[in-house]
């Protein structure tokens, strides 16, 4: 095997947590060297291989590189937004409740239907970069404010573009049961329909649609309706995830272990069973921390359980106009500490390598020679510090697939 002493790129002056092996993967004074798009070079500066030379370099004076960040379930392009919802809410008046009178997610689609694809690409374009300048380098964004074929495939159209616009790595997400749109009030099952025989197929065909995901509750499918959409997802090639248990138990999980779903999401409702029938199919868990604070929540996930039962938990920012309007990453590793009690190792791995797992992805989320060269660099003096502090921004940057975007000096 030939040993490769060229880069296109060395990052030096750097501690690592490369999150491979035990614990934090911890390398003190390393460096990474990128060939191309993949890193090929992951270890302590001392041993680079002798007459080591690069193209480009760049000294860092003690920050820490770790995998860039995974954001793994996002609702990020949309128009509008709900503040007067929170207020509401503020008030006293529950989510569902104001689901069922025709807001909420119905609010937002009306918004998003009446925006052409500059405007909802204007309106969508500063979130993803937000989540990129605190370290996220790939990012899954899900249609569902659509809920019609045209304006679903709209927003993934719009997702695609701003990731090559901003050179993120975006996978998308048909979620086009999100809600009963308004022309299909009163008929689930038509709408239903429509999913499967349409739009499902239409999303594959077009190859906008990386996996298909389905609301799971009592204001969003039935057991029975998420299993229709899922077969017809199988049946177009396309993996499945599920919002699972986030307001009430509907069983959901076990039906998307069924299906060998990427993951299930939310999970504020899980039951042992649900649990059980996970750790069975190795379905990832996506634990949502941002729309557990914002809906004020009680019930936590079962994170013991899971944690017990070697559920591999994600953690993801669910940044969206009605229950997480959030776009930082970070922010959400504090919270799954804070609130979920993840440790700051768990909440990071969370949101790099199992997150990847969550999107089907096995090229990312470590630092190892040979995986793709996503990395992100912060000022910080320990990984901890990641989730400790909440509301800083120590992102120096990040690399991309190897294409180094790093902020200005601070
Ligand atoms: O992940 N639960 C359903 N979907 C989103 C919320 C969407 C909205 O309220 O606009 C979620 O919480
Ligand atoms: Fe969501």
């Amino acid at each position: 095997m030939s040993t490769i002493t060229h880069y296109d790129l060395l990052l030096a002056g750097l501690h690592l947590a490369t999150l491979d092996g035990d614990g934090w993967g911890e390398v003190r004074d390393g460096a990474i060297g990128v060939v191309g798009d993949t890193l090929a070079f992951v270890g302590p500066v001392d041993s680079l291989p002798a007459h080591a030379s690069w193209t480009a370099r760049r000294d860092f004076d003690g920050a820490w590189a770790t995998p860039g960040l995974v954001d793994c379930h996002t609702h990020l392009v949309y128009a509008g937004n709900r503040a007067g919802e929170f207020e509401r809410r503020l008030q006293g008046v529950s989510y569902e409740q104001i689901a069922r009178e025709g807001g909420g997610i119905l609010s937002t689609v009306r918004h998003t239907r009446a925006a052409g694809p500059d405007a909802l690409a204007d309106a969508s374009r500063p979130r993803l970069a937000a989540l990129a300048a605190e370290g996220a380098t790939t990012v899954e964004i899900k249609s569902g404010y659509g809920l019609e074929r045209e304006t679903e495939l709209r927003q993934l159209a719009v997702a695609k573009r701003l990731g090559a616009e901003l050179d993120v790595d975006v996978r998308t997400t048909l979620l086009a049961a999100h809600a009963v749109p308004p022309e299909f009030d009163g008929r689930p099952e038509a709408w239903i329909d429509v999913v499967c025989e349409d739009i499902v197929p239409a999303a594959a065909r077009a190859r906008l649609a990386d996996a298909v995901d389905v609301f799971c509750d009592t204001i969003g499918f039935t057991r029975a309706q998420a299993r229709r959409v899922f077969d017809a997802a199988r049946a177009n090639g396309l993996p499945v995830k599920l919002h699972a248990e986030q307001l009430s138990d509907q069983d959901g999980a076990a039906l998307a272990a069924e299906y060998d779903a990427l993951s299930a999401d939310h999970l504020e409702w899980l039951s042992p069973r649900g649990v059980d029938a996970m750790a069975r199919a190795g379905t990832i868990a996506v634990l949502l921390p941002g729309a557990f604070y914002a809906l004020r929540e009680t019930r936590l996930p079962p994170i013991d359980a899971l944690r017990a039962k070697g559920v591999p938990m994600a953690v993801a920012t669910d940044s969206n106009p009605g229950t997480s309007p959030t776009t930082s990453p970070l922010l959400m590793l504090n919270m799954a500490c804070t609130l979920f009690r993840l440790t700051p190792q768990e909440a990071l791995a969370g949101m790099t390598h199992v997150a990847a797992r969550a999107l089907g992805l096995r090229d990312r989320g470590k630092l190892r020679a040979g995986l793709r060269a996503d990395v992100a660099v912060y000022a910080i003096d320990e990984p901890a510090e990641l989730a400790w502090r909440f509301g800083a921004q120590p992102c120096l940057g990040t690399l991309r697939g190897g294409v180094p975007h790093w902020t200005e000096a601070r």
